[in-house]
């Protein structure tokens, strides 16, 4: 061999081993999930209640909660400090955001199911934190904003079971639009 193709040798194992452990390191391709991991991305709440966690608060453990780490974006009475969005209140005698996109859509007046909120908090907010909040306190702060919007009773513990039974009261509005005009809403065309 001459001393030019053992220097190119050299250089192509080199590029080759150095290619090898880039590519295994970053992705971990090859790598088994543990159930752990898996468990910790695996949070989704489905409208049913399905995939909801053991705990449970009520709206007077979770008023402090919401003073301490919601409140500065929401407001402390959920009126939203602009540009943070508004969660409580809006008028409930209409459904026309279609055609009226400054009404304001809150917990009240527009959330078809309670257990997408439990979803939604537990997963993104506080914005800054997302996943912070344990499930007890998610149930808690879930629990204060329906009961914020007249949606639950002061005192009533909110668990995987009673969350899953609430009835919003924009459930009605929201209907399975098939285009066919059987299942479609009145203003489906
Ligand atoms: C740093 C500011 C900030 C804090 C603190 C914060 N939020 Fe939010 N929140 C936001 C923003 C911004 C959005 C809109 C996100 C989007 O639309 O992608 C939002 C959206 C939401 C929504 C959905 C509103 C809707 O109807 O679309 C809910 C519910 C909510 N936050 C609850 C909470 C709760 C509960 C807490 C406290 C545990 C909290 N947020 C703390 C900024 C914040």
């Amino acid at each position: 061999m001459t001393r030019l193709m053992m220097i190119v040798a050299a250089i192509f194992t080199f590029s080759l081993a150095a290619a090898a452990q880039s590519q295994s390191k970053p992705f971990g391709i090859g790598t088994p999930v543990t159930p752990e991991q898996i468990a910790a991305l695996d949070i989704d709440v489905r409208p049913d209640g399905t995939g909801l966690p053991a705990g449970s608060g009520t709206a007077e453990q979770g008023a402090p909660i919401y003073a301490a780490q919601c409140a500065s974006c929401h407001g402390e009475n959920g009126e939203g400090k602009p540009p943070y969005p508004q969660l409580l209140g809006g008028p409930r005698n209409t459904f026309d955001f279609a055609s009226d996109y400054k009404i304001p859509r809150t917990i009240g007046n527009y959330w078809p199911y309670a257990t997408t909120l439990y979803d939604y908090i537990h997963r993104a907010m506080p914005l800054t934190t997302p996943g912070s909040l344990t499930p007890d306190q998610t149930y808690a702060v879930t629990a204060y904003l329906l009961a914020r919007e007249g949606i639950l009773s002061p005192g009533q513990v909110l668990d995987a079971k009673s969350l899953a039974a609430i009835q919003m009261p924009a459930r009605s509005h929201f209907v399975q639009d098939d285009r066919r005009g059987s299942t479609g809403g009145a203003r489906v065309r």
